[in-house]
């Protein structure tokens, strides 16, 4: 899909998104006008609820329409986003090649970000998830859904520039997304981690970041003994990986931020094995290196003025002869000793050895870990946040502004010394279950914690119920790309506003 913008010659069908406010009467008749009918009807008929779509036909014109889109009464970034994402994806196989979107009656100060929105809305309703499928080619006929389209947005022309810039930026949000799906989205079987570790290498040399690998043999020389108890039990070995951005242009004063994805390709929970009902579901349990990774790519793809550095982790946790078992005890990057009391809380580890490693070498403004790493944090909070672990009141509400403004919601969490009380283990320093069913997402954020040496703007954020979900997209759970907004645009804030 390609994207313009104008502020005039609207094409033939015109998706034209609705508040549901006072305003809504007098811009039903004014459609009414633009279409030759009368608006009694519109009037009656169109509520603007979420997601409601009604389509008017020009009098004497038969494929001139406008497809009216209820936005209902939330009048942001993320519902914008999530209107017209499901709008696309009921409506794109009836749509024609060239289609528009209609933001004119939009007050100037909303027109970049609801543009930013519905770009990204309108290209996201274009994925297909049937990757595997061996008919790829479902409708000839050249539509919106299949073919070289392009979303015609029309815009108020003092805002023409701002507009296109925001496409732009969701073009690349788009792009960035739709691979993290892809990828999120793929089985165990072809995203082991030797396949994560060339998609990572393929997309810094195409999106323009570094990406260093640590392999097996590094892993072992270099003492990660955490990461590599943790893939020990596959027949694909574990990797570190290294990812490092900067712009072209370097500015002297860049913030510097840390950022740490847990990559497991796929928690069989190992001998302390899953139950089966759900397992499959744990293909995604690389969710927060997804997020890592499609925020390097964002950020490098809008040349950010920002350094990033990633750690990524990556391992496939599995139940085998050689893997690791309940009480073993092991090393770790940063020396300490770890007692395994449930071999199914190997986030954590991987973790641990990807914060310790990457804290020897740098000391970023900010670090931020993510994860999905308890089930705990659902049980919690639902689907309708991540979790957010933080001593730093400062950073904390930084991330929380941003993933309201972005629609992608963090909740916090306390971090008292007393959730950690029971991380004391008998044999090692620690041990990497508490044994106690209660209050487990807060215990792990409490374990991760001795390994970010006091670094005092650390936060660890639980996606385990955000990155991948039910929705009206797919048949079951799929991809939602949460972290890649929330993360890019935390960069941004950074820039414009480092932590005191
Ligand atoms: N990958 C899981 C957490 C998870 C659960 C992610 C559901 C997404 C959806 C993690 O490795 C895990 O198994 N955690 C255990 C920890 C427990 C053994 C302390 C859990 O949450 O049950
Ligand atoms: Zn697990
Ligand atoms: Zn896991």
């Amino acid at each position: 899909m390609t994207i313009k913008i104008l502020d005039k010659k609207a094409p033939d069908a015109l998706i034209v998104p609705l508040m549901l406010d006072n305003a809504l009467p007098d811009r039903l008749a004014e459609i009414a006008g633009r279409a030759n009918v009368d608006p009694g009807g519109l009037q009656r008929d169109f509520l603007g609820e979420q997601k409601e779509v009604f389509v008017v036909y020009a009098s004497g014109n038969p494929t001139r329409r406008f497809y009216l889109l209820g936005l209902g009464k939330k009048n942001d970034f993320a519902n914008m986003l999530a209107v017209t994402r499901s709008f696309c994806h009921r409506y794109k196989a009836k749509l024609p090649l060239k289609t528009g979107l209609d933001l004119r009656h939009f007050p100037d100060a909303e027109i970049a970000r609801f543009t930013d929105a519905a770009a990204t809305g309108m290209s996201l309703g274009l994925y297909k998830i049937g990757k595997y499928r061996a008919e790829q080619n479902e409708k000839p006929a050249p539509t919106f859904g299949s073919g070289k389209s392009e979303l015609q947005i029309l815009v108020p022309a003092a805002a023409l520039s701002r507009a296109a810039a925001a496409a732009r930026r969701a073009e690349i949000f788009a792009a960035a997304t739709q691979q993290i799906f892809d990828l999120t989205n793929a089985p165990g079987n072809r995203k082991t981690p030797d396949i994560m570790v060339e998609w990572t290498l393929a997309a810094g040399r195409e999106a323009g970041f570094d990406v260093r690998v640590l392999g097996k043999e590094d892993i072992i020389s270099e003492g990660l003994e955490a990461l590599f108890a943790v893939g020990k039990g596959s027949p694909c070995p574990p990797s570190l990986l290294l990812l490092d951005y900067s712009p072209k242009n370097r500015k002297e004063k860049m913030p510097l931020i840390g950022l740490v994805g847990k990559g497991v390709t796929f928690d069989t929970g190992g001998v302390s094995l899953k139950p089966s009902a759900n397992m499959h579901l744990m293909k995604s349990d690389m969710g927060g290196a997804a997020a890592v990774l499609g925020t390097f790519i964002t950020a490098a793809r809008l040349q950010l003025p920002a350094r990033l550095i990633g750690a990524i982790p990556v391992a496939e946790n599995m139940i085998d002869g050689l893997a690791i078992k309940p009480g073993d005890v092991i090393g770790s990057y940063s020396g300490k000793t770890i007692e395994i009391t449930d071999t199914d809380a190997e986030g954590r580890l991987i973790l641990a050895d990807a914060l310790s490693y990457l804290l020897k070498r740098e000391k970023p403004d900010a670090l931020i870990d993510v994860a999905t790493l308890t089930g705990s944090i659902i049980r919690a909070i639902g689907y309708f946040a991540a979790g957010m672990f933080t001593q730093n009141d400062e950073l904390a509400a930084k991330l929380t502004r941003v993933g309201s403004r972005c629609g992608e919601r963090l909740w916090r969490m306390p971090m008292w010394e007393e959730y950690g009380a029971d991380l004391k283990s008998d044999l090692a320093d620690l041990r990497n279950f508490t044994g106690k069913p209660m209050a487990e997402s807060i215990s792990a954020a409490k374990f991760i914690e001795h390994f970010t040496d006091g670094h005092p703007a650390w936060a660890h954020l639980d996606i385990a119920g955000m990155a991948f979900g039910d929705s009206e997209f797919a048949q079951g759970k799929s991809a939602t790309g949460y972290g890649i907004r929330l993360l890019t645009e935390f960069v941004e804030e950074m820039i414009e506003a480092p932590l005191g």
